[in-house]
Parts: structure tokens; C-alpha cells; sequence
């Protein structure tokens, strides 16, 4: 088997990068956006698609069940037949979170669904119970068989109810496309407001779905029949690698310009960060960086569901307080093991101590050396690739398909920015 690794020689605290970098198309709105092909009748054009690895197993996981795809440059042509069995038993539904929105409209659209219990992840449990008590809600019943999820709803969904005990942002992804075909209408309360909801809710909306409060905490939904698409998905920018490439460009950043950045999506970010010191010059979708300190005022910050700072960029987050001069606090509010990673950081310099699976306190500035890392997963294992682009020496980052799931071609695009980042390949048995 073949794995990959990057060593970075990293700046020793120099702000040695500079030019231009585009943020991709949104991981986590694309997602969704394909499972939405579940709705329609025709074929969807999605356009904007990162080219990483979660998209390209997502579009394996669409072939499984029957369903047709073609990604070339961005742009993917997915459609779902009649055809296609709501079955999916394969190993990348077991491994990826994600594959648990398929689950919504499958049962909508095929009065059935079959799933194992995805993504055991190391950022913590993931259970799916608000997933499951929703379907029941709308007339499903659950059934485990063989260690595979049965739901089935033979007579078709029905509008329902439903009040979430914790904002979910899969789940109400799920349950609004599963609402889009069921009978009658669906209200969600408590429901995420990530922008990528409202932005596949948007789309719908445009194609004939009836769908009011995406972005809200409550959402109505009122079911209608199968969809035919009139217009493409045009996927919105990564808020996630938008805010790494800008914690990236605070560190390490001679000048640098980030572009295709929606800012309205990223002010707890960019709101933290001018606290600490950091100088932005917003530019219309775009925001330029430099290193505007020697070292940053240091801040307590907690994750929270959106509009809160989001926990995705805990990790990169956690690491520009390593070089802050003062004691950082960081809350992890949303997952449990979200902060396991920091261990990496401390043998390279890091001063943080993890108080309990939520806190850590993070003493800087320090400087932090290069070692061997490994990447735990997507979010943490950039964050190492930012920390060693910091770091004085050589790093090497392993389980790069970690970063690569979530990020297109980070080593070319980082490398065009001045780092020394080289991927290497070797073979394993
Ligand atoms: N939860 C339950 N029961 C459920 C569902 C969720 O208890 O049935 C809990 C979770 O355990 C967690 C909390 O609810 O404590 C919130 O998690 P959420 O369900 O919102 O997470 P998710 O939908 O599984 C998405 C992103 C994650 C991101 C989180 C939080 C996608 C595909 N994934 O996950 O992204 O961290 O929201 O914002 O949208 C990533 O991209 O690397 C990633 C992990």
C-alpha cells in the first residue's frame, strides 16, 4: 500500500510567505449539495466541487448504490435513477461521517434505507440517535439487523415536528432534504445555522422545493414531489480553509492576499483574531494578511455552533496561541477529543496544559522546533502543517490522506506561497 508524508522545513518565526491563495469550494456544503441529488429526477450540475478525497469517495459511495457520476475541473454531474438501491453497506459508509446525510432523502425518495453506523472518529463519539428518533417522528420505523441500520417507512415519510436536543449540522441536513419529499409539512427546531445549509436549502429552493428559515434555528420545510433541476449548485467557499489560510498568513505572512473569501462567514475568526492583534485588509471576497506582530495578544476563546467559532479550526486556532505572549484559554464545547492533538504541539515547544477533554490553557510565545507528526485527523493535520510551517527545522507530517480528505493539493498551493513543502510517497505492507 502506498502512503504519503510532507516534509516541511519550516520558517523558525520568519515571515517568509507571500502571494496570492484561492480558497476551494466548502467540504462540507458539497456534501450535502450531492446527497441533494437524491431529490431530483434529472441530472444535477454541481459546480465549485474541491477535488479532495471525501468528494471523490462520496462520488464511489453514489456509484455503489446506482447512481450516475462525473467530476472533471470543479464540476460533477450526479444523477440518482429509480434504478438505484437505498443500500449502503460498503466500507466507505462505515468510515465517513458524512455518508449519514445520504441516509435522509434515500428513505424520502426509496421508503427504505440501509446504513451502518458511520465514521467512528477520533474527535469523539459520533452517535446518530437525533438522526433516527427524527425518522421515527415522520413515520419510519428503526430496525438494527447484521450491524446495519433499517429504517423504512413504506408508506412514505410524513411531515413532523421536530425539535433537536443539540444543534446538529448533519442531522439537519438530513432530516430537511428527507422533509423535501415526505407528506405535509416539517418544522425544525433547534436546528444548525451553518451557512452550508442555508446554501443547499437556497438551491433547492431555486429547483422547487419549499423551504423557509435555512440559516435559522427553526426551519419549515413542506414536502413536495420528486425535483427537476433548472439550476446548478454553485458550492460557496470554504469557511474552514478560509480561516486556516488567514491563521496561516498571521503567523507566517509577509504579504498575503486570500482570495474568494466569504468574510460574513468567518467574522468569529476574524473577530478573534483582530482582538489578538492581527492587522486584515478586507477586500471585496478577499482578505490580505501578513505577520503584524511579533507576538499576539493572547485570547479566551470557546467553539460553538455557527455563528460561534466553529471547532474545525480549534486546532489551527490553538496553535497561533502558542505564539501569543501571555496564558490562552481554549473551550472545546462541541466534540470530546477534540483536543488529543495538542500533545504533538507540546513535544515540538508547545506550553499547554489540557486540563480536561474540553480546556486547555496555552502559555506563549514559544518556539515551537520540527519533529515527526502524525495527522489525527483532517482539521488537526493541517493544523500541524501550519505549526511546522512555523516551526524552526524539518518536520514530517504523515497520514497525509488525512489532510488530503479535506484540502486540495495543500502542498502545491502552500509551495506557491514560498513553504518548503515536499510530499513524499512510499510503500507499506
Ligand atoms: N450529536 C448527537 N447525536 C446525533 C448527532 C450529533 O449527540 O444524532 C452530537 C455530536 O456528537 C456533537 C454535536 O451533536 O457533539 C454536534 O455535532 P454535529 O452533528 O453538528 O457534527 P456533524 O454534523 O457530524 C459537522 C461537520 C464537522 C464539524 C461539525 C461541527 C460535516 C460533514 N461535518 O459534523 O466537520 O466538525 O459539524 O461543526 O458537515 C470536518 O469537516 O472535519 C468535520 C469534522
Amino acid at each position: 500500500m502506498k502512503k504519503e508524508f510532507f516534509e516541511i522545513n519550516g520558517l523558525g518565526g520568519e515571515a517568509g510567505l507571500e502571494g496570492e491563495i484561492r480558497v476551494s469550494g466548502a467540504k462540507n456544503a458539497a456534501l450535502p449539495a450531492l446527497a441533494s441529488a437524491v431529490l431530483f429526477t434529472n441530472t444535477l450540475t454541481l459546480t465549485e466541487i474541491p477535488s479532495i478525497e471525501d468528494i471523490f469517495r462520496t462520488q464511489e459511495m453514489i456509484s455503489a448504490i446506482g447512481g450516475t457520476v462525473q467530476f472533471a475541473d470543479g464540476t460533477m454531474e450526479v444523477g440518482i435513477p429509480d434504478s438505484c438501491t437505498p443500500d449502503l453497506t460498503g466500507d466507505i459508509a462505515k468510515r465517513m461521517r458524512a455518508s449519514v446525510i445520504f441516509t435522509g432523502p434515500l428513505l424520502a425518495r426509496f421508503r427504505r434505507v440501509r446504513f451502518p453506523h458511520p465514521g467512528g472518529c477520533v474527535i469523539g463519539p459520533r452517535p446518530i440517535d437525533m438522526f433516527l428518533e427524527a425518522y421515527e417522528r415522520m413515520g419510519a420505523t428503526v430496525r438494527i439487523e447484521d450491524g446495519l441500520y433499517e429504517v423504512s417507512a413504506p408508506r412514505g415519510l410524513r411531515g413532523a415536528s421536530i425539535f433537536f436536543r443539540q444543534q446538529s449540522v448533519t442531522a439537519t441536513e438530513a432530516v430537511m432534504l428527507a422533509a423535501a419529499l415526505a407528506e405535509g409539512t416539517t418544522i425544525i427546531e433547534n436546528a444548525a445555522c451553518e451557512p452550508e445549509i442555508a446554501s443547499v436549502a437556497d438551491f433547492l429552493i431555486a429547483n422547487g422545493a419549499q423551504i423557509s428559515g435555512a440559516g435559522s434555528s427553526t426551519i419549515t420545510i413542506r414536502g413536495t414531489t420528486l425535483l427537476t433541476a433548472r439550476e446548478h449548485y454553485r458550492c460557496i467557499p470554504d469557511r474552514i480553509e478560509a480561516g486556516s489560510f488567514l491563521i496561516l498568513a498571521a503567523l507566517a505572512g509577509k504579504d498575503v492576499r486570500i482570495h474568494n473569501v466569504n468574510c460574513a462567514h468567518i467574522r468569529s475568526l476574524t473577530n478573534e483574531l483582530e482582538r489578538a492583534g492581527v492587522e486584515l485588509r478586507y477586500g471585496e471576497n478577499s482578505v490580505r494578511v501578513a505577520k503584524s506582530a511579533q507576538s499576539y495578544c493572547p485570547l479566551t476563546f470557546k467553539t460553538h455552533e455557527y455563528p460561534g467559532f466553529p471547532t474545525d479550526l480549534q486546532a489551527p486556532m490553538l496553535v497561533f496561541l502558542t505564539q501569543a505572549g501571555g496564558e490562552s484559554l481554549v473551550f472545546e464545547t462541541v466534540f470530546e477529543n477534540r483536543l488529543n492533538y495538542s500533545e504533538e504541539l507540546m513535544r515540538m515547544g508547545a506550553d499547554i496544559t489540557v486540563m480536561n477533554p474540553h480546556q486547555a490553557l496555552v502559555r506563549g510565545p514559544r518556539n515551537l522546533h520540527g519533529r515527526e507528526l502524525p495527522s489525527p485527523d483532517i482539521r488537526a493535520g493541517l493544523a500541524f502543517v501550519i505549526a511546522a510551517a512555523i516551526a524552526e527545522g524539518k518536520s514530517l507530517v504523515h497520514n497525509v490522506y488525512y489532510i488530503d480528505r479535506g484540502y486540495e493539493r495543500i502542498d502545491e498551493r502552500f509551495a506557491a506561497l514560498g513553504l518548503s513543502i515536499i510530499r513524499h510517497e512510499f510503500e507499506t505492507h
